[in-house]
């Protein structure tokens, strides 16, 4: 197969652009203001399915035909998408089996977007149906250069739980399983009297009077993101046919809070992987939020670059208060995307929309119009990327991988678990916020990824591992590398069933300890640790069994119990940090984790300034983002220039200095 790329020069930068919300009068405005900005690729059709096909099979490309035709003619290429994200209210009027049934067994309407039960043949047969003839028209069209298939899968329909659902989830088991003794051992359903004696038997895990059963509720978890992923596939083997040589890629929404969908099997399936990111009101540190999820996506992509489909100007409308960004965060967040990999950056939405339901969301062209700094902030990012263009391309250079698993994720946080405080994305965030700040670099991995090319390999939450991972991760350690493991991991395998004789199961001859009981810590409690730190969240009755105490209890039922170790394990070392440490402990004891594994940061810059790197063939891009109130100066090589300004910096090397709240991107020759 042919690498299938993005055809755009230098960095794409753009956004969702969606003038049939507009008169055509409008349009002419758009493209002049787009090219003002350097705007030089655009999302479009994403929620135009209502217009294109006003009945059934009956089509009306006039629109698309001319908002095509203008972006061509202005030099800008197109991102077009299929439809399919919102059907229009005639197809639910025929079809109404196609909406989905909530976890409450409520059947939503129509009305929104994003209302259709996943498995409904009628939609897919609708959706395929759009997608071809979307794709047979447009398929040469010189202004197309991507296809953007669907939106943000699993965003409002990550589950459905009707009938529908029921059957295909059916089907999914009897293929996984193939009989149902098998699926009855996996499920542990000799438990409750679960037992199923006819496939037919077998429904979603609705709500019931207790608890359903933990592989039962995992199984529909994977069940329900390969239900959306087969949509997926089916759209872009239609487009693929019609136009072989285009690339496709759907927006991931790989942030905070969703965990509908395990991106791992997703990636592959695209040619260009692309990720939608929006700031949390709530986080203080949302830098780290672009980082981590920059990091991710990359990974994701393989490495290689990948494309920020959507972020926001300013405020979102989604939030209990949607706060607007300071002066300049909306530079330095999509120049953090980039420093992560991005090789585009685009918003939703080009122009702010007066009606429907995101009139209050921001976009590049706010309702203030060009009078607005929002607008200025838009002209400066378009000069910036266009100063970047040479990045293109350029990857990534971690030494440390973080383990990252969705069913771990899923399982970890079912119900009846020891304690529900334990949230994956908080450990791997409070792992990852020490590393940042130290300015390592970072890879996300599976726990069955090749990690030759890594020296230390971390697993903050790994709660759920199969054989194979659990071999592939020690098997590191083994052979020299060092494996850091959080607690509560290696506990399950991919049934949910404990790994007996003592957690943490998978890891525990590799970590060298042995523990006989769970002590999870109630909200607000903390228990002292002899290094001087605190522990919170969690404790555990850890025994030694070859490796070495590093930090024990000092308050509590396990006084003298070690909560974090260190064993030798083959040539290499295998730490278990068994409870969670304070922000400022755990940060002490990542950083001798890694000074023990030789990973150095990528840069060593004041506090505040992330420091990121990207390398191209002939030099390094260094990224340094000042996200604090002081000037900083940072040490670059010799002969370095700074691409934002273009100016060469002193001989035989730097200081580069960056404002507060600045960011100076430095190309080091190598
Ligand atoms: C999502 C969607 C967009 C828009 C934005 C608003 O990312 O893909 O259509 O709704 O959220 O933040």
């Amino acid at each position: 197969m042919t690498a299938r790329e993005l055809s755009v020069p230098g960095l794409a930068y753009g956004g969702d652009y969606n003038p049939e919300q507009w008169p055509e009068e409008v349009w002419a405005e758009d493209v002049r203001l787009m090219r003002e900005a350097g705007v030089n690729m655009v999302s479009v059709n994403i929620f135009a399915w209502a217009l294109l096909e006003p009945s059934q099979g009956s089509y009306d490309f006039s629109r698309l035909d001319r908002i095509l035709g203008l972006l061509q003619e202005n030099g800008i290429a197109a991102d077009l998408a299929t439809p399919t994200a919102a059907p229009p209210a005639w197809f639910f009027r025929a079809h109404p089996e196609a909406l989905p049934v909530d976890k409450d067994g409520r059947t939503l309407s129509y009305g929104s977007r994003q209302t259709f039960c996943p498995s409904s043949p009628a939609y897919r047969e609708a959706a395929l149906r759009i997608a071809r003839v979307l794709g047979e028209r447009y398929a040469d069209h010189p202004a197309v250069v991507m296809w953007h298939i669907h939106n943000e899968y699993g965003c409002h329909n990550g589950e459905c739980y009707c009938d529908t659902s029921a059957a295909a989830f059916r089907v999914w088991l009897r293929k996984k399983y193939d009989d149902l003794a098998a699926l009855n051992h996996a499920w542990g359903t000799t438990f409750w009297s679960q037992w199923y004696y006819d496939w037919d038997e077998i429904i979603p895990p609705r709500p019931t009077g207790a608890v359903p059963n933990p592989t039962h509720q995992l199984d529909w978890r994977r069940f329900c993101s390969d239900a959306l992923l087969s949509l997926c596939e089916a759209e872009r083997a239609v487009l693929l046919e019609a136009a072989p040589a285009t690339p496709a890629t759907t927006n991931f929404m790989v942030m905070y809070n969703f965990d509908k969908l395990d991106y791992w099997r997703w990636a592959p399936e695209l040619d260009i992987v692309s990720n939608d990111h929006y700031l949390q009101s709530t986080d203080p540190e949302s830098q780290i939020d672009i980082a981590l999820s920059g990091d991710l996506v990359r990974s994701l992509a393989g490495g290689r670059p990948w494309l920020l489909m959507e972020h926001s100007t300013g405020a979102v409308n989604w939030q209990p208060v949607n706060r607007a960004k300071t002066a300049g965060e909306l530079r330095r967040n999509a120049l953090a995307h980039v420093a992560h990999g991005a090789d585009g950056i685009a918003y939703f939405q080009w122009r702010a929309a007066k009606a429907g339901a995101e009139q209050w969301h921001s976009a590049m062209l706010p309702h203030a119009g060009t009078d607005s700094q929002i607008w200025r902030d838009v002209v400066q990012l378009g000069a910036d990327l266009r100063a970047l263009a040479e990045v293109r391309g350029s990857t990534g250079v971690a030494e440390v991988a973080v383990v990252w698993d969705w069913s771990s994720w899923w399982a970890v946080e079912l119900p009846s678990q020891p304690s529900e405080e334990v949230r994956f994305q908080d450990l791997v965030r409070a792992w990852y916020e020490p590393l940042w700040r130290s300015g390592v670099a970072v890879d996300f991995v599976r726990p069955d990824a090749d990690l030759s090319s890594y020296k230390l390999v971390l697993a903050p939450s790994l709660y759920l591992v199969d054989d194979e991972g659990a071999a592939n991760l020690t098997g590191f350690a083994e052979r020299g590398g060092v494996l850091a493991v959080g607690f509560h991991s290696g506990a399950v395998d991919e049934n949910c069933h404990v790994r007996l004789g003592g957690y943490p199961g998978a890891f525990r001859e590799a970590l060298g300890v042995r523990t006989d009981e769970l002590f999870p810590l109630l909200p607000g409690e903390s228990l002292g640790l002899s290094d001087g730190g605190t522990a919170e969240l969690w404790s555990e009755r850890v025994a030694l069994a070859g490796a070495e105490a590093v930090t024990s209890y000092t308050s509590g039922p396990l006084t003298g119990v070690p909560a974090v170790t260190r064993h030798t394990h083959g040539t290499g070392t295998a730490w278990y940090v068994a409870t969670r440490p304070d922000p400022t402990t755990l940060a002490s004891l990542l950083d001798r984790i890694r000074e023990e594994a030789g990973v150095r940061p990528v840069r060593t810059t004041p506090e505040g300034v992330e420091a990121v790197l990207r390398r191209g063939p002939d030099a390094d891009y260094l990224f340094l983002i000042n996200h604090g109130d002081e000037e900083a100066e940072v040490e670059v090589a010799p002969q370095a220039l700074e691409l934002l300004t273009g100016k060469g910096l002193a001989e035989g090397g730097g200081p580069v200095r960056v404002a507060a709240g600045d960011v100076a991107v430095v190309r080091e020759p190598r």
